[in-house]
């Protein structure tokens, strides 16, 4: 393969690249985007190895084989639920490739750099595998506390403000060291030592924040692995991958941005650390219960729903970890027969990861039409004559709005106890995941129907 044919595919893999994020942001395209996504990298990796290897194809062979397997089995056994999980530890792998292509980039010395062009060099190599190591440890790390391995609390050392600032001034100072000594031939112990400065960086950042703020961190490591992916490109003067890499940085940083906006959080205060529990259980912080709850079966939640002319349907977490995206689809569909207008209104982080109730709502076939954005909705409320909230807990919460001290203070939220009739379905008085107690549920107009979401779905579908 020529090195035209090669520059024309990555051209045509960078586009197709662009067009998969811009298919990616809505649900009705996404199905597209990942087609051109999967399109792009097919092309980007058959124009790299017919045309940019040159040698040791058999090692290529072997490798290409053992980490397509792997991906394609982790890809196979994994939940919706376990998503963030494989996205972090994902994540990982990129760091961990960009810190082996420094180090062996900087070992290689069949390529010949001097003056300004070998500083350059040495910038592109130290950078890499600074942000690739800490992009492996941190994303390591959130693998462990989303998937349960490491506690969710945040891990607060004293002066950890000063601990980073000291790993960043000693990180600066080993780069200038390793510039120094790369032009007299040398440099492998400032480049050793950097390595564990960033990778101790990586852990102690992630170890600090609390399990609410990790969907924030997973999404800032992907943009780190983007950098991490174009710092490898300018080593390897590979230009695909430094526009891939910097589509996926910047991408993964306005993700985090738009998060930060969903959860009233500012990014610094987030990567700061300490916020969130990490629960998900009666245990976790300001568990404890104020007033009495109305319980209400399914008999009368499907008499409830048959009556009613306006009916706004609030998915939560909980929802995916039921499976009840179907049935709320069957029961959707029995509404509708009847007249009666159904809606859904989706938080922009209900769930686990963005977009995580669409993919669950899209997959059970909802119509999209009548999938709304929280904010397409929350004014609505006062016309609603049920609302049916299905595992959601946090992003329902008045507190948000009305307790100044809570640790959701100023998380936008839904407002369904504005609406006639609200039914929370959930299995026990337990708190979400910011681990704090929710008032709506002692609300005079809030009935709970206690169960798993399935379970009780399947019996308001039968009574409907
Ligand atoms: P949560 O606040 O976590 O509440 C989920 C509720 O679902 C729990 O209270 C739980 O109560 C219930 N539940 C669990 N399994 C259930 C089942 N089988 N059947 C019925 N109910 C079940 O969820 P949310 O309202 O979707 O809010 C999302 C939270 O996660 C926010 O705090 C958000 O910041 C955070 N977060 C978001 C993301 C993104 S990007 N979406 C990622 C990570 C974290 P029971 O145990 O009593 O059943």
């Amino acid at each position: 393969m020529t090195a035209g044919i090669v520059t024309v595919s990555y051209i045509a893999a960078t586009i197709l690249f662009i067009l998969a994020l811009g298919g990616l942001a809505n649900p009705e395209t996404a199905r597209r985007g990942n087609w051109y996504g999967i399109t792009g990298m097919a092309i980007a990796l058959i124009a790299t190895v017919v045309g940019v290897v040159t040698e040791h194809y058999a090692i290529l062979l072997v490798a290409l084989l053992i980490g397509g397997s792997i991906g394609l089995l982790a890809a196979k056994r994994v939940q919706m639920t376990q998503m963030p999980e494989l996205v972090a530890i994902l994540h990982s792998l990129v760091g961990v490739a960009a810190v082996a292509v420094g180090f062996a980039n900087f070992m290689d010395h069949s390529v010949h750099f001097e003056g300004v062009e070998l500083t350059i060099h040495d910038i592109e190599t130290y950078l890499g595998i600074l942000i690739g190591a800490v992009t492996f440890s941190g994303s390591v790390i959130a693998f462990g506390k989303l998937s349960g391995r490491i506690g969710g609390s945040p891990m607060l050392l004293p002066a950890r403000h000063w601990m980073n600032l000291i790993l960043l001034i000693g990180a600066i100072w080993y780069g200038y060291e390793f510039v120094q000594q790369s032009a007299a031939g040398t440099g492998m112990m400032p480049l050793i030592i950097m390595t564990v400065i960033a990778l101790l960086f990586g852990i102690h950042m992630v170890m600090a924040i609390g399990g609410a703020d990790m969907p924030v961190v997973v999404s800032m490591l992907n943009s780190y692995s983007g950098w991490a992916a174009a710092a490898t490109g300018f080593m390897l003067n590979n230009d695909l991958l430094i526009v891939t890499g910097a589509l996926v940085g910047s991408s993964g940083a306005i993700l985090s941005y738009i998060m930060c906006r969903a959860m009233n959080r500012k990014f610094l205060n987030v990567i700061a650390g300490g916020f969130g529990t990490g629960g998900g259980t009666a245990a976790a912080g300001g568990g404890e219960q104020d007033g009495e709850v109305v319980p209400i079966d399914a008999q009368e939640t499907a008499s409830l729903l048959a009556n009613a002319k306006e009916v706004m349907i609030v998915p939560g977490y909980g929802m995916a970890v039921a499976q009840a995206q179907h049935v709320v689809h069957e029961i959707t569909t029995v509404l509708r027969d009847k007249k009666i207008n159904v809606r859904f209104g989706i938080h922009p982080v209900a769930g686990r990861m963005p977009g995580h109730m669409n993919v669950l709502l899209a997959e059970a076939k909802v119509p999209y039409d009548i999938v709304f954005e929280m904010d397409e909705v929350n004014d609505d409320f006062p016309n609603v004559d049920v609302s049916v909230i299905i595992g959601a807990n946090d992003i329902v919460n008045p507190s948000a709005q009305e307790e100044p001290d809570s640790p959701i203070a100023g998380m936008p939220v839904l407002e369904v106890w504005k609406g006639k009739t609200t039914i929370v379905l959930k299995r026990s008085m337990a708190t979400g995941y910011a681990g704090v107690q929710n008032p709506l549920f002692f609300k005079d107009n809030t009935r709970m129907l206690f169960g798993d979401a399935k379970d009780s779905l399947d019996a308001v579908f039968k009574a409907l």
